[in-house]
């Protein structure tokens, strides 16, 4: 008989694999990666379930290391070292995505202090600068000339960038996405915890040093198209940049459109996909000035409601499969798919 391992954390998917498992009978136990006998643990397991995300410190320390020893088990584990290694890394996704010749939008890394600044004097502005990690577009700005690429320049090659923001980071698109006042009460009541958790966070999570990213600037795109690829479905949908700025990433404005999706990104997504042998993995294309699609960032990790509320999914071959899914439901089914075939 089938049995799974699932890492328990709450408010992330193990809440969704847990009550799947409870309610279709499929046998599993509780484990936490996080403890030093987890090999031993998963010695009875067919397959290990874990969403370990961008701000747990423990997580970036060690997951990848974790993941990459369980694999050597032969148990199916979700995320595969394939799908994760570069979570929250744009740097490795550069080098990854070029690998594979994936479209991508011209991205540029300096290790180099020199070489960071013959870059910066001869470059088209603006640019983009971004921290390797981060979500919600926290870590991303426009250079607008050569006198703010080096200023900032400096700071990457002396004290550096702290890995997340405060709390009131962004606060203007944090309150208009504040639907009722009940959200609101809810809100002030985590307050302290998530405080907390973001001053810990900030003092555990490495300081960014050493290396400069900049991207080309692409103008004008209203929207970022998102497509998630979890095994042979894709879903997708459109975010929208806030208001009077060019980041889609952390609006919160999302729009379920498929007419405005263009079949592209899904052919891409999947095409990726396939070449990276990922399990789960969200695509976020923006339009160059040739109405080309380019990939901006990858992540296996992303809001799973977002995806449920898409009205349905396409397989390889774009059929389209009307109704919503949780993409932790996906996840399971894949990983379910995965023991069957070992
Ligand atoms: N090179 C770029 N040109 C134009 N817009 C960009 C570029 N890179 C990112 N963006 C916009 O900024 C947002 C945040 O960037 P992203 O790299 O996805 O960071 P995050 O990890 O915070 O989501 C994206 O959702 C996109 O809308
Ligand atoms: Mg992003």
């Amino acid at each position: 008989m089938i049995k799974l391992a699932i890492h328990k954390k709450q408010n992330s998917f193990s809440d969704r694999w847990i009550s799947y498992c409870d309610s279709n009978k499929i046998s599993y136990k509780i484990v936490n990666c996080y403890d030093s006998n987890i090999m031993s643990d998963l010695n009875d397991v067919n397959a290990l379930l874990w969403h370990w995300a961008h701000h747990e410190p423990e997580g970036q320390l060690v997951a990848r290391q974790i993941i990459s020893a369980i694999e050597k088990m032969g148990i199916v584990v979700f995320p595969n070292i394939n799908t994760c290694w570069h979570y929250d890394d744009k740097i490795a996704q550069k080098y990854l995505l070029e690998s594979i010749n994936a479209p991508i939008v011209p991205s540029h890394v300096f290790l180099i202090k020199d070489e960071a600044i013959q870059f910066i004097e001869k470059a088209q502005y603006p640019l983009v600068f971004k921290l390797r990690c981060g979500a919600g577009s926290q870590n991303v700005q426009l250079v607008k000339n050569k006198y703010e690429a080096k200023k900032l320049c400096r700071k990457a090659f002396s004290k550096g960038f702290l890995a997340a923001k405060g709390y009131f980071a962004d606060a203007k698109t944090k309150v208009r996405n504040i639907p009722n006042i009940e959200a609101f009460i809810g809100k002030m009541k985590r307050f302290p915890r998530s405080v907390k958790n973001i001053i810990s966070n900030r003092r555990l999570l490495s300081v960014q040093k050493g290396y400069l990213y900049f991207q080309d600037f692409i103008a004008n795109n209203q929207y970022d198209t998102r497509i998630t690829v979890i095994g042979d479905r894709a879903f997708g949908f459109l975010r929208k940049v806030r208001p009077g700025d060019f980041r889609a990433s952390g609006s919160g404005q999302i729009l379920y459109d498929n007419d405005k999706i263009d079949m592209r990104c899904v052919e891409i997504a999947f095409d990726v996909s396939k070449k990276l042998n990922t399990q789960s993995l969200s695509f976020d294309f923006i339009f160059d000035s040739e109405n080309e699609p380019k990939i901006c960032e990858i992540s296996y990790c992303y809001q799973s409601k977002a995806v449920h509320d898409c009205p349905g999914n396409w397989d390889h071959k774009l059929n389209w499969n009307k109704g919503h899914m949780w993409p932790e439901d996906a996840i399971l089914l894949e990983v379910l798919r995965l023991i069957s075939e070992s």
